[in-house]
């Protein structure tokens, strides 16, 4: 469905450059994919460095080649969204439903349907074995959150989903890569789960065949994964660097169509953007868009007065740019950027109150902030993605404070409209929304004049975090789904509110082995329930999973229970 090459990650209108330099970088991936090749064994290119640096450009550039001089090549695709979202498996998600063209609205049983048969069509090019379809189609499901009535998976202890997810990965794009090479390309990895990292070094390990694993990363991947393709002769590791002033100017005279422009401020502009194409590109559209560079001809000519200074960050630049917008633009900005990287044209109108939206949107893309995908992941929506991250942030944070935590409020009711068909894949996303909505830094400013709205919020948000943090857990996210239910236990107001989320720690708990934390959890469910007469039925489930710990779980504790404890409980 989706091209990679005709993604619109970051294409953007009216200024789209042929890339200066980065010649090295890209036979360096070309020589990586060839020696993938020549081994049939796979190979990871991480491409790191700061925002707006040219990382995802490049691997553009190097798709577009890889594409033209191996046309057999298999491309594949996934993104992690943007940090806090909490979203285990989403690159992998993303990757599946544009291979399997599955809409994120589409009923859980058409997605199953489309699931099993490419997984048919890909394990097919390897010998069969029933069983392995099976296998694979229950864990590619879960993995992307599509829900198979009777999925083993469902049943089992998280631990054990984890090792099935990654034996299935590898069999999936080893057997695209029994017809020929395969390209897979996971974009920002600084944002990625733990459980997506090990995933990545699953799929080095274990895969065989020409497959080249691209990935790309800001530096802070370091910190929070410092041993990320580290002593493995298999990876390749690029760090971009700034341009050098000759090239920066280069890039300049090419965004400039040729045009020739005073001197100090071809200086200034070049020594400001210190190397940073995005920085670059973004301070011209800062004076294009205030007028100071007007089209003339094929090209552009200076008018007026220059400005004193240069916005002296990229964060600057941006925020400048968006202050001026036409306050219908800036608004349609601001609440798109609550949705994501990523976004869609209908909640933006609902949010913006705006029945004219699409030509904002189409405004907004016009001036090169945001892009219309060529394709949605939803079906007859269409959507669009920021130019670039840091466009988003900089929309997001000037979104006046009283107005986001409504937003999240809207953005999160909009999504469970849309996963209304049983999808599990967008639970962790809609509990992000309501956690901004409702814990967020903001909260407190949103609701206090409303107090019936913040009391059916909250009653959502319970329900949302509580089911969300089940999903991370099954896919053994365990520190998630701790974090998502110790969440739901702050927002609970009553005693069977409290119970359930304790119970649903405890089961976090046990999910990770520990005893130690799994029954003080439990017992402390019980202990809400105790005045309860309705409550039997919770009661002895929460002593049989206590007993069962207590008594046969030894492995699970620092210090194992005395045997007593478990006489007791029985
Ligand atoms: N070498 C280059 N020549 C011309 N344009 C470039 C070059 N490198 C980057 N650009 C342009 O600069 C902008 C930012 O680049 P890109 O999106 O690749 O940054 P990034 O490193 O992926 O940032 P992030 O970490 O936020 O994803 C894009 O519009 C891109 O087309
Ligand atoms: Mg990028």
């Amino acid at each position: 469905m989706l091209n990679p090459l005709t993604d619109a990650l970051d294409r953007r209108k009216g200024m789209q450059v042929p890339m200066v330099g980065r010649e090295q970088e890209v036979e360096a991936l070309a020589s990586l994919f060839h020696e993938a090749m020549d081994a049939n064994n796979p190979r990871l290119a991480l491409i790191s460095g700061p925002a707006g640096i040219g990382k995802s450009r490049l691997v553009r550039e190097f798709l577009n080649m890889a594409s033209a001089r191996h046309p057999e090549t298999t491309f594949l695709q996934g993104r992690c969204p943007s940090t806090g979202e909490g979203l285990t498996y989403w690159p992998l998600g993303e990757l599946l439903r544009r291979e399997c063209q599955i809409s994120l609205d589409d009923p859980a049983a058409t997605a199953a349907e489309r699931l099993r048969q490419k997984v048919e069509a890909v394990l097919a090019r390897v010998p069969p074995g029933e069983a392995t379809i099976d296998q694979t189609v229950f864990a590619l499901a879960f993995t992307a959150g599509i829900t198979i009535p009777g999925n083993p998976l469902d049943k089992i202890r998280p631990s054990a989903v984890q090792v099935e997810l990654s034996m299935a990965w590898p069999r999936f794009i080893s057997a695209y890569a029994a017809a020929g090479p395969v390209i897979l390309v996971l974009e920002d990895l600084h944002w990625a789960s733990d459980r997506m990292v090990e995933m990545i070094e699953r799929l080095l390990a274990r895969s065989t065949g020409p497959i080249l694993l691209v990935t790309t990363a800001r530096p802070e991947l370091r910190k929070a994964h410092p041993e990320f393709g580290e002593g493995s002769e298999a990876v390749a590791v690029h760090a971009l660097r700034s341009l050098t002033s000759q090239q920066s100017a280069t890039l300049l005279k090419e965004i400039l169509e040729g045009s020739e422009i005073p001197e100090t401020l071809r200086r200034d502009l070049v020594a400001t953007a210190d190397g940073n194409p995005l920085f670059l590109e973004e301070i011209i559209h800062r004076l294009i868009d205030a007028g100071t560079l007007v089209r003339e001809g094929s090209g552009w000519r200076v008018t007026g007065t220059l400005p004193a200074a240069l916005p002296d960050t990229v964060l600057a630049v941006l925020g400048a740019r968006i202050d001026a917008l036409p306050s219908a633009q800036k608004r349609a900005l601001q609440e798109a950027a609550v949705i994501g990287r990523a976004f869609w044209e209908e909640p933006v109108r609902r949010a913006s109150d705006d029945p004219e939206v699409t030509s904002s949107l189409l405004a907004l893309e016009a001036k090169g902030l945001v892009s219309v995908r060529p394709t949605s992941s939803i079906a007859g929506q269409l959507e669009f993605i920021f130019k670039h991250a840091l466009v988003r942030d900089v929309a997001y944070a000037s979104l006046p404070r009283i107005r986001r935590a409504r937003a999240h409020a809207e953005a999160a009711r909009w999504l469970e409209e849309i996963a209304g068909h049983g999808s599990e894949e967008l639970a962790e996303l809609i509990a992000h929304h309501y956690r901004k909505s409702i814990l967020g830094e903001d909260a407190d400013l949103a609701w206090t004049d409303d107090p019936a709205a913040r009391a059916e919020l909250r009653s959502r948000a319970f329900t949302a975090m509580i089911t969300a943090g089940v999903v991370a857990r099954k896919r053994f996210a365990v520190a998630h789904a701790l974090e998502l239910h110790q969440d739901a236990l702050r927002l609970s107001i009553d005693d069977a509110e409290r119970a359930r989320a304790l119970e649903a720690i405890g089961d976090d708990h046990e999910g990770a082995f520990h005893g130690d934390d799994a029954i003080p959890a439990w017992e402390s469910a019980l202990a809400a329930l105790q005045n309860n007469p309705d409550a039997r039925q919770s009661r002895i489930r929460l002593l049989v999973k206590c007993a069962t710990m207590a008594g046969i779980r030894w492995g699970g504790f620092k210090v194992v229970p005395p045997t007593r404890q478990v006489d007791d409980y029985i």
